[in-house]
């Protein structure tokens, strides 16, 4: 049967991946709290219509950092895509390209960065491109992977600061789920010795990444710099203060500090520290065009998916995440319709009630 929301999807998925690799997208750090808080704070939040206002059919497109996006939903990173399937970013990257939506390639991508903005260049003219970074305490190495991604296009680095070591994944450690299989690497971290590829090096997530680190980037590159994974108000402000250029709220979908709340609840605190002086962007949780209005009237310009795009890829590919994407796309102008708003610029706070039980 073909599934009629995100939610479906992630039940066909269920059915096509290996158990373990299904466990390693669907589960999240230890008593697995923040995932599911991310779902379901976005339940007990009310949307309150607003009626009679004879809005336009409502059009979608965002700008975000200098790129359109035909939507405000776009890709959050995320690794491994070919455990998911053959294709992985390739797949991924063409059906982004082709929803006129950004992707934002992981740095542990099992498709060098290269190929996947080959691959989206194949359907799009000028496809959005972001690249996430995870900063190595090896700078030189750090810089090579940042050039990488500035020649292959890419247009602003999403450099994630919530790992300052590896989220404890139990449903991992119980499938003894250490290692990529044969065949599936992490192609950006692979060396280059005179343009051969050579050895491929482990990511390392380190505590002493500061915000040194941030400033190191910003004079090593042009691009902007979207943060993502600060929570607290007052790291939000820092990264105002040091100039970075938006703000991507996440727990990184519950699989690093559990019991971190969930992003829908700390978005307006998130949004009242930087006071409109840098775009935010939020992900974890959001299932549908419902959830996405909620956002936005909390605060985000756009969200970001992350496990709707796995479930998608998993269950048909390159098809499969286009769907999950459509499906957003139209739920999104569907609840706006019925909210009363001709866009996403039309989405105020008010729309938004908190309520006590989830529906
Ligand atoms: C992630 N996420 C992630 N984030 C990141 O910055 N670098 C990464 O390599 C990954 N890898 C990754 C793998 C898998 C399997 C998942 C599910 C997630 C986190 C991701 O960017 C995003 O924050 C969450 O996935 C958003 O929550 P939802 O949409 O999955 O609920």
């Amino acid at each position: 049967m073909d599934p009629v929301n995100v939610r479906e999807f992630e039940a066909l998925a269920r059915e096509r991946l290996d158990p373990v690799h299904y466990d390693y997208f669907a589960g999240a750090a230890q008593d697995e709290i923040t995932v599911r808080a991310n779902e379901s704070a976005f339940a007990r939040l009310a949307l309150v219509p607003r009626v009679l206002r004879g809005a336009a059919a409502p059009t979608l497109d965002v700008t975000l950092l200098g790129a359109d996006a035909s939507m405000p939903i776009v890709m959050s990173p995320t690794a491994f895509h070919r455990l998911a399937h053959p294709d992985g970013e390739r797949a991924t990257a063409r059906a982004a390209a082709e929803a006129g939506t950004i992707m934002i390639a992981a740095m542990l991508s099992t498709v060098a960065i290269e190929d996947i903005a080959a691959e989206a260049g194949k359907v799009a003219a000028d496809p959005a491109l972001w690249f996430q970074l995870y900063i190595q305490p090896d700078l030189g190495f750090t810089e090579a992977i940042v050039r990488r991604a500035e020649a292959a296009g890419c247009r602003a680095l999403v450099v994630t600061v919530d790992s300052p070591a590896l989220g404890r994944h139990e449903r991992n450690d119980r499938n003894a789920f250490h290692d990529l299989p044969d065949g599936i690497r992490c192609e950006n971290l692979r060396e280059l010795r005179g343009g051969e590829p050579g050895s491929v090096r482990q990511v390392v997530l380190s505590p002493e990444i500061s915000w040194r680190h941030i400033d190191w980037l910003r004079e090593i590159t042009p691009l902007p710099i979207v943060l993502k994974g600060a929570l607290h108000p007052l790291d939000a402000r820092l990264a105002v203060e040091r100039g970075v250029d938006a703000l991507l709220v996440s727990n990184h979908g519950g699989r690093q500090l559990d019991t971190m709340p969930a992003t829908i609840d700390q978005l307006p605190f998130v949004a009242e520290a930087v006071e409109g002086r840098v775009p935010l962007l939020l992900d974890g949780g959001v299932r549908r065009g419902t959830d996405v209005v909620k956002a936005l009237a909390l605060g985000a310009r756009a969200v970001a998916v992350g496990r709707p795009v796995l479930w998608g890829l998993a269950a048909d590919g390159e098809a499969g995440v286009a769907r999950v994407l459509e499906m957003l796309r139209a739920e999104t102008a569907h609840t706006l319709t019925l909210c009363g708003c001709d866009g996403p610029r039309a989405v105020t706070r008010d729309l938004v009630r908190e309520t006590r039980c989830c529906h």
